[in-house]
Parts: C-alpha cells; sequence; structure tokens
C-alpha cells in the first residue's frame, strides 16, 4: 500500500487528546539576557495582542507599557493596558498615559476595526493596579536613562510618545539600543491608498523618529500582512486552557466578524516577536526611508529608498540634469520576508498554553 507522507510545516501543532496543541519553535533571542523593552502602544486588539506576547516571552523584560493616543483616545488606551496586564497578573510593569493626540494633525482613530473600547467591546476587570501618575514620554526618558545602551522600544502606535521625549531629551537618541516600529509599508497603505495607520496619524512624529538616528527597524504592512490570524486559530484559542488565549479569540472574532478574507494580519504581535527573534524574519533589507508630512494624497505615506542611491541633480546651463549617483545612508532595517510558520506557532504556542491561572 502506496504510504502519502504528509509533511507539515515546522510550525504546526500536535493533535493531543483530540485538542490541538501549539508547540513553541526554537527561538535565537536576539539578546544573551531577557531583553529590557518598553512597549509604547495604542491598545487597539492587536496591541492587547502583543502586550500579553510580550509578558508570556522569558525572552523580555518588559519595563513599562507607555500608551498614546491612536487606534483610541489616550484614556481608553490607557484602561485597556491596566486591564489586560491584570488579566495577565502583571501589575508589577508600570503603564503610563502618554500623547493625547497628534504633533499636528487632529487625532484619527479606528474604533471600526478594534471596536468602540478598542478591544472589540469585550469587557475585562477593572485592574486594582496602582495609578502611576508618571507621563509616558518622562517615562521613557528616565528608563533610557537608567538603562542606557539596554534598552528597547516596541512602537506599536503613533510615534508622538517618542517623538515628544526625542525633543524633551535629545540625549536618549544616543542612549536606545533600538526602536522596532510597527508602521509604514513598501506596499502602500491601510488608512489611505499611500499611507499605513500608525504614520497616517502622526506623520511628523514618524518623520522625527526617522530622522533620530536610533537604530530602527520599519515593520511594515509588507511583513505583517504575511502574518494572519486565521479563523482555525481563533478556535484553538476559543478551546485552549489559557484564559489569555480565550480572550485573544474573542479579540479575533471580532476583528474576522465580517471579513471575508481567510484572516487578520497581526500587526503589532509581528513586531513585538521580532523584538524576541529577529530571524523570524528570514529576509531583511536596510532602507533610507522618509515620511510624507505635506498635507494632500501621499500624507502620511513612508517614501523608501531601497536601491540606497540617488542621482545628483546639478545645474546644466538652463535647466538641471543628473550628475551621477550618490549614496543614500539607510535609517531602518525593513524586514520584507517573515518565517509566519514560525511566527504563527511562536505566538500560539505562548498564548494558548494552560496553567495561566486566570
Ligand atoms: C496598525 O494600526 C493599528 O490599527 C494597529 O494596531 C496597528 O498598530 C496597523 O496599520
Ligand atoms: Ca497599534
Amino acid at each position: 500500500m502506496r504510504q502519502s507522507l504528509v509533511v507539515l510545516s515546522l510550525v504546526t501543532f500536535v493533535c493531543h487528546a483530540g485538542a490541538p496543541l501549539y508547540v513553541s519553535p526554537q527561538v535565537s533571542p536576539t539578546a544573551a539576557s531577557p531583553r529590557r523593552v518598553i512597549l509604547d502602544a495604542d491598545p487597539g486588539i492587536d496591541d492587547a495582542i502583543a502586550i500579553l506576547l510580550a509578558v508570556r516571552s522569558p525572552e523580555l523584560e518588559v519595563e513599562a507599557v507607555t500608551v498614546v493616543a491612536g487606534n483610541v483616545t489616550v484614556d481608553q488606551g490607557f484602561e485597556n493596558a491596566l486591564r489586560v496586564l491584570s488579566l495577565a497578573r502583571r501589575t508589577d510593569i508600570p503603564v503610563a498615559r502618554g500623547s493625547e493626540r497628534p504633533l499636528r494633525k487632529t487625532l484619527v482613530t479606528a474604533t471600526y476595526w478594534h471596536g468602540p473600547n478598542g478591544l472589540g467591546g469585550v469587557e475585562l476587570p477593572r485592574s486594582a493596579a496602582a495609578l502611576d501618575r508618571r507621563h509616558a514620554v518622562d517615562l521613557i526618558i528616565q528608563l533610557a536613562h537608567e538603562h542606557p545602551h539596554d534598552l528597547s522600544i516596541v512602537a506599536t502606535g503613533p510615534l508622538t510618545n517618542l517623538a515628544l521625549a526625542f525633543r524633551k531629551a535629545p540625549s536618549i537618541r544616543r542612549e536606545l539600543s533600538e526602536i522596532i516600529v510597527m508602521g509604514g509599508s513598501t506596499i502602500g497603505g491601510n488608512a489611505t491608498a499611500a499611507a499605513e495607520f500608525n504614520f497616517f496619524v502622526d506623520p511628523d512624529a514618524a518623520q522625527i523618529v526617522f530622522s533620530s538616528g536610533v537604530p530602527l527597524t520599519m515593520v511594515g504592512l509588507n511583513a505583517t500582512r504575511q502574518t494572519l490570524l486565521t479563523r482555525q486559530h481563533v478556535r484553538d484559542l476559543a478551546a485552549s486552557g489559557s484564559c489569555l488565549g480565550r480572550f485573544v479569540a474573542k479579540l479575533g472574532e471580532f476583528q474576522l466578524r465580517d471579513d471575508m478574507t481567510i484572516g487578520t494580519p497581526l500587526h503589532d504581535p509581528l513586531a513585538l516577536a521580532l523584538a524576541i527573534d529577529k530571524t523570524l524574519a528570514t529576509t531583511t533589507l536596510p532602507m533610507h526611508i522618509e515620511i510624507d508630512t505635506r498635507s494632500g494624497l501621499t500624507n502620511g505615506a513612508s517614501i523608501f529608498n531601497s536601491a540606497l542611491t540617488r542621482e545628483r541633480i546639478v545645474r546644466e546651463g538652463d535647466h538641471l540634469t543628473d550628475g551621477g549617483e550618490e549614496p543614500e545612508l539607510p535609517n531602518a532595517d525593513v524586514p520584507t520576508v517573515i518565517g509566519s510558520d514560525r511566527f504563527l506557532a511562536l505566538l500560539m504556542a505562548r498564548l494558548s498554553a494552560a496553567g495561566d491561572g486566570c
């Protein structure tokens, strides 16, 4: 009898007593000891999932969650961050409220995608954590000074808090190890044809961050659209022995409610996962990126140069001409190919592991 061998991808699941049990792939942690991170976020469904992935990942030491206006108002995002951390029993992590509005533009929120409360209408119990009255900008500055060259930021919302921190304390630009930004795109936008949401909300802040000189990784839509949370993932999370998994299932159900596609992109969790293990991206290219801050059709677009050269334009009589190529220095690493099976296995394993006791 001919036997067929079905080779499943690295990352699938093994069946255990009828229930799928996801197995975490081997990770190659980016740092030898837990990597110290701040999550700067606008929670937001996928931000909430990123926060949960962070606290379930021993490769990371979460120093703080700083909140910015974006998907929801800053007050709502602050409340959501507190409640999500409380669900995960991590009320020890400081949560700081940050910027209420973008630097110049009127705030645009995203309550169609994230629900009026930012968590798809899922109501979590209030957190009992004592209120931290520090402003997000001040907490970012304080932690950068306390941990020079030993602090990374994973930014999953508009970059307003970071831009304000750079304005207030320019020296932190030399102290931060890296910023992993979920934002931008090399394949067009989602907020508009040209602009990704986080950069569209605050293009001025994004441009300040991209010209800061801090080592940057830009996790754009070109990468995040390779990582889809499908209905099957949602069913598996709902059936998991983890209350965090069951919460994430409800978030996923909301985002897939009237979606005809096979899944919903895991924008912010992918940015977070790259802080754990850079090799989850199998191809990463250096690029020079500027954000269009002018009003008009391309406002908020990430203009990228992957060739890293440009024409030098010189005068020739009464007109201009190309005077040869000159280099354009890269200011960001841009993951372009994601090992999405490995990433999804990591996410699913960490969010569906039983025994989180909540
Ligand atoms: C980004 O926009 C937000 O809606 C998501 O949370 C993510 O950070 C994707 O464009
Ligand atoms: Ca976000």
